[in-house]
């Protein structure tokens, strides 16, 4: 039997948290060798709250997972085992998210998250062919002087740090309260991404356009509710980056089969597939895909389109992106 398109694709992952694909066994595996005890019975235990009716109620899973990371090898291990799942989806790039201040304000030094994260990406690149950039969030759950606060540690690891990031609860924390460290990030030379319009209304996708100046949009589901908003994303040619079983999982859509992506690609967005916390969401990239195409039956140009982004969207060099689609065209799929 041949593989699906989207399998068989050289393909860029440009939305995924680190810690969201820590899976049960790993956690486990790290919490007991940490002498952690975590307040789930067993592995099955945990997986049984895996059923959330909102963001809040995942984030709230999430953040108790990554208490038992401690050390630079439970980094390293972590970002590892990702890998490993990227390169079987047939994933030549990533941009990962990690939430600095969620290590940090448990007592864990920066340098100990940065340095396993790095480690195990740079052999990645090399063991496994998989380039990569990182990308720090900001927890907008905090105020933005803690924001501020752990900027300089992100400065100090610029070498490492491509992006910077805006995540966590959404609702009540508009991307304007970000809006000075974001010019400050801007300035020093950081490219620049928010999570927005997931949960929260078509304004915060406004925000995060004119006040933060984004040059990418993270979900950004909710622009559909306004035209003017479609108008605009499609003029700047901003890229989004959709999560489908993230979505599904989060009550974003109440069905795959009413996913707006085919919509958004229609309007002429800049859409983009990826697998936002693959441990907790049922799936890696290639299962967003493969799920999609059972809801709604994407067309083989649709997932030609969408993997054409995720390298366009990327914060490669133009030459590096420009060498990846050649490789795409020559694979005979464009
Ligand atoms: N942190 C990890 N996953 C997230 C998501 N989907 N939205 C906001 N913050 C997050
Ligand atoms: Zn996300």
């Amino acid at each position: 039997m041949t593989k699906p398109l989207y399998q068989s694709l050289p393909k860029a992952e440009l939305h995924m948290h680190i810690e969201g694909s820590f899976e049960p066994e790993l956690m486990f595996e790290i919490a007991a060798r940490n002498g952690i005890n975590l307040p789930y019975k067993s592995i099955t235990d945990l997986k049984n709250l895996y059923d959330f009716n909102n963001l809040q109620e995942f984030l709230d899973i999430y953040y108790q997972g990554v208490s038992v990371l401690q050390t630079e090898q439970d980094f390293y291990d972590l970002t590892w085992a990702y890998l490993l799942r990227a390169q079987a989806d047939h994933i030549v790039h990533t941009e990962i998210f990690f939430d600095p201040q969620s290590h940090t304000d448990r007592g864990i030094d920066f340098d100990t998250v940065i340095n396993g994260l790095y480690r195990a990406l740079m052999d990645g690149e090399s063991q496994l062919g998989i380039s990569f950039g990182i990308i720090a969030c900001f927890l907008r759950h905090l105020p933005e002087q803690a924001a501020f606060d752990i900027y300089p540690d992100i400065v100090r690891h610029k070498d490492k740090i491509i992006g910077i990031g805006l995540d966590s609860s959404e609702l009540g924390h508009p991307p304007e309260k970000y809006q000075r460290i974001f010019a400050q990030a801007k300035k020093d030379g950081f490219k620049l991404v928010a999570h927005a319009g997931e949960e929260g209304p078509a304004d915060y996708i406004w925000q995060a356009i004119n006040l933060l100046e984004v040059d990418r949009i993270d979900h950004g589901n909710r622009c559909l509710d306004d035209a003017e908003l479609v108008k605009t994303i499609v003029a700047k040619n901003l890229a989004l980056t959709v999560c489908p079983l993230s979505n599904l999982k989060l009550k974003v859509v109440a069905d795959l089969k009413n996913h707006p992506v085919r919509t958004m690609l229609q309007q002429g967005i800049r859409v983009t597939i990826n697998s936002d916390d693959p441990a907790y969401f049922g799936g890696y990239l290639n299962e967003n895909f493969a799920r999609l195409q059972t809801a709604i039956g994407l067309s083989d140009e649709e997932i030609k389109q969408l993997i054409h982004n995720s390298f366009t969207a990327s914060f490669l060099p133009p030459d590096l992106i420009q060498k990846h689609l050649t490789r795409l065209q020559s694979s005979g799929h464009n």
